[in-house]
């Protein structure tokens, strides 16, 4: 390989990597939102639910069926009305895989 190649390469793994460095990052924003209730990184005082080391599918089931409405709820329905489909499921994967 020539070395200018070898530099394009080297540069595009780079770029690639802080691509997904960047959206983890704003997956973190979006879960920080959820730190008041449940917790730093979804691990919840008393009386609160913990988030952390949830299994994924379950919580993004639950998120979907407050923003329907059809899980009865005082505030998660505001909230997650907030938050694209998409976003959920990576804010629930987000919490899965914190330690309990
Ligand atoms: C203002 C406090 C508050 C904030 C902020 C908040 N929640 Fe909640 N959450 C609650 C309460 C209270 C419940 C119980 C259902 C209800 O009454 O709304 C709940 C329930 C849940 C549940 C169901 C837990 C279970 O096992 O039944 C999930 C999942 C959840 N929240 C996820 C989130 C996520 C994700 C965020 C951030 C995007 C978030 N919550 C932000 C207060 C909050």
């Amino acid at each position: 390989m020539k070395t200018r190649t070898k530099w394009l390469v080297a540069g595009t793994l780079c770029v690639s990597a802080l691509g997904v460095q960047a959206q983890v990052n704003q997956v973190r924003i979006w879960a920080a939102a959820c730190a008041n209730c449940h917790g730093t990184e979804g691990r919840a005082l008393e009386g609160n639910e913990t988030l952390a080391g949830k299994d994924k599918d379950e919580m993004v089931q639950k998120l979907m069926d407050f923003k329907s409405g059809r899980k009865p709820a005082t505030i998660m329905h505001q909230i997650s009305k907030g938050y694209s489909d998409e976003q959920l499921m990576q804010i629930s994967a987000y919490f899965a895989a914190q330690k309990k």
